[in-house]
C-alpha cells in the first residue's frame, strides 16, 4: 500500500477497513470533470500570483487535460486507498509529473475543493434538469392545445364535482412545473458563488486571487465567509427541495394517470410502449412508468431528509458527516433525470379518450351548481337555490336520470321560475364555456395561448 497524500504525521498504515470505510471514491468519482476544472483553475491562478512558478502551472494544467482524457476514456483505475476522487487526481498528477504535481494544493484544501466541486457538479446537473423540465412543459402545452374542447369532470374528494375541460386540468400541471423551473432556477442562482480560496477553514495567507478562480469557473462571485465556503450545503439542500417538490408534482399527476388507466375511468390509455403486461393475466396492461414514478418520490425526499438531518447538528466548519451528501444529492439528481423524461414521453404517447371524458362529467350531477346559478340569475339567493336543486338532485337520482332528463313540467315542481332555457344554461358545454372568471376553464383557449407563447421562449 502506498503512503497517503496526508501521511507525514502516521507511522502506521490505516486498516484495510477503515480505508474501505472512509474512502468516497465509490461515489465521488463522477466529479471528476468538475475536481479537474477546478483544479485547472486554481493551477491558473497560482501561476498568475507566481505562487508557483508559471512553467508549474502550465505543466499542470496541461497534465490535468491529459488526466481528464484519459479518465474519459476509460484508461484510469481510481484507488480505494487514495480516498477520495480529489486525492485520486493529485495522485495521478504526481506519479505522471512528479514535484510539479506536488505544488497544485498550495493554498487549498480539500475541505474547500469539495465545496468547489459538488456546486460545479450540480450546477451542470441542475441545467439538464431545466431542459428537461422546459421539455415536458412544451409537451403539455401541446397537448392542451389539442384538448380545449374536450369536456372531463373535475374532482374534489375524488368525487365528481363540475365539469372542466382537458386542457384546463394539463394547464394546472403546467403551472406547477413552471414554478418548478423557477425554483430551480433561483436554487441554481444563489449556488452560483464560488467557495474555492476558502482554504481549510480560514482561508490562506497566500496572494490568492479569489475573484479571478471565480470568473474562470462562471461563478457571479464568491462565498464572501471563509468558514460558510467550506460549511455551507444550503445548495445541496435546496436543489434536493426543489427536486421534492417536482416528483411530488410528477408523483401526483401519476396518480392520476394511474387512476384514468383503469377499466372504471378508462380516459386514457398508455401506450404500448410505455406499459407493461402482467406474467400471469394475459388481458393486463398496467401503467407501471406512472407508478414507478410515484415509487421514486419516496427516493428523492429521503435524500432531502438525509441531507437536512446530517446538516442540523454539526458544527462549523468541514466535518466527515458532510462526505454522507454526495450519495444523497446525487440520488435525487438521477431519479429526478430518469422520471422526468420518461414521464414526458408517456404523457406525449399516451390515448385521451375524449368520449370516456365526457360520459364521465355527463353523469354525477356535475351540473348541479350551474342549475343553481340558473336560478340565482333569475332572482334566487344562492342558499335557497341550492337547496331547491339539492332536492331536484335527490329526487333525480330515485329516477336514476339526470338533471337534463326531468322533464319542464316536473322541474316546475321544484320552483316555478324554471323555463325551458333551463335546459341550455345546465348543458355541459354551456357549463364550462361560461365559466369566465380570469384563470377558469371558459378561457382554456386564450391560457394555452399564453402558455404557447411562454414555451416558444424557453
Ligand atoms: N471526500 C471528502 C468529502 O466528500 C472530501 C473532503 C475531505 N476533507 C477532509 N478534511 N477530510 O467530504
Amino acid at each position: 500500500m502506498e503512503e497517503k497524500l496526508w501521511g507525514g504525521r502516521f507511522s502506521a498504515k490505516t486498516d484495510k477497513k477503515v480505508d474501505d470505510f472512509n474512502s468516497s471514491i465509490r461515489f465521488d468519482q463522477r466529479m471528476y470533470a468538475s475536481d479537474i476544472e477546478g483544479s485547472i483553475a486554481h493551477a491558473t491562478m497560482l501561476g498568475k500570483q507566481g505562487i508557483i512558478p508559471k512553467e508549474d502551472a502550465e505543466l499542470i494544467v496541461k497534465t490535468l487535460k491529459e488526466i481528464k482524457v484519459d479518465i474519459d476514456d476509460g484508461k484510469v483505475e481510481f484507488l480505494i486507498d487514495a480516498e477520495d476522487i480529489h486525492m485520486n487526481i493529485e495522485k495521478i498528477l504526481t506519479d505522471r509529473i512528479g514535484q510539479v504535481g506536488k505544488r497544485l494544493h498550495t493554498g487549498r484544501s480539500r475541505n474547500d475543493q469539495v465545496a468547489l466541486d459538488i456546486r460545479l457538479y450540480l450546477r451542470d446537473e441542475g441545467t439538464e434538469i431545466k431542459a428537461m423540465l422546459k421539455n415536458l412543459l412544451k409537451v403539455l402545452v401541446k397537448l392542451a392545445d389539442e384538448h380545449t374542447e374536450t369536456i372531463m369532470p373535475g374532482y374534489t374528494h375524488l368525487q365528481k364535482a363540475q365539469p372542466i375541460n382537458f386542457a384546463h386540468h394539463l394547464l394546472a400541471y403546467y403551472e406547477m412545473f413552471k414554478r418548478d423551473l423557477g425554483r430551480l432556477t433561483d436554487a441554481l442562482s444563489r449556488m452560483n458563488f464560488s467557495p474555492l480560496g476558502s482554504g481549510a477553514l480560514a482561508g490562506t495567507t497566500y496572494d490568492l486571487d479569489r475573484e479571478f478562480t471565480a470568473s474562470l469557473l462562471g461563478f457571479d462571485g464568491v462565498c464572501e465567509n471563509s468558514l460558510d465556503g467550506v460549511s455551507d450545503r444550503d445548495f445541496a439542500i435546496e436543489l434536493a427541495s426543489s427536486l421534492s417538490i417536482i416528483m411530488m408534482h410528477l408523483s401526483r399527476f401519476s396518480e392520476e394517470l394511474i387512476l384514468w388507466s383503469s377499466h372504471e375511468f378508462s380516459f386514457v390509455e398508455m401506450a404500448d410502449t410505455h406499459s407493461t403486461g402482467s406474467s400471469i393475466m394475459p388481458q393486463k396492461k398496467n401503467p407501471d412508468v406512472a407508478e414507478l414514478i410515484r415509487g421514486k418520490t419516496g427516493r428523492v425526499y429521503g435524500d432531502l431528509t438525509t441531507l437536512l438531518v446530517m446538516m442540523k447538528g454539526i458544527p462549523l466548519a468541514y466535518n466527515k458527516d458532510m462526505q454522507e451528501d454526495k450519495e444523497a444529492i446525487f440520488d435525487a439528481v438521477d431519479t429526478v433525470k430518469l422520471c422526468l423524461p420518461v414521464f414526458t414521453d408517456m404523457i406525449d404517447t399516451m390515448t385521451v379518450k375524449k368520449e370516456n371524458m365526457e360520459k364521465g362529467a355527463s353523469g354525477g350531477y356535475t351540473n348541479a351548481t350551474d342549475a343553481a346559478d340558473y336560478l340565482v340569475k333569475k332572482g334566487m339567493p344562492f342558499r335557497d337555490a341550492h337547496a331547491v336543486i339539492g332536492k331536484m338532485v335527490a329526487y333525480a337520482i330515485t329516477q336514476s336520470s339526470a338533471l337534463d332528463d326531468i322533464p319542464l313540467s316536473v322541474l316546475k315542481g321544484f320552483s316555478e321560475i324554471i323555463e325551458e332555457d333551463f335546459y341550455e344554461a345546465i348543458a355541459l358545454t354551456t357549463c364550462v364555456k361560461e365559466r369566465k372568471t380570469l384563470g377558469a376553464p371558459g378561457l382554456a383557449r386564450s391560457a394555452v395561448e399564453k402558455a404557447k407563447a411562454f414555451v416558444e421562449k424557453l
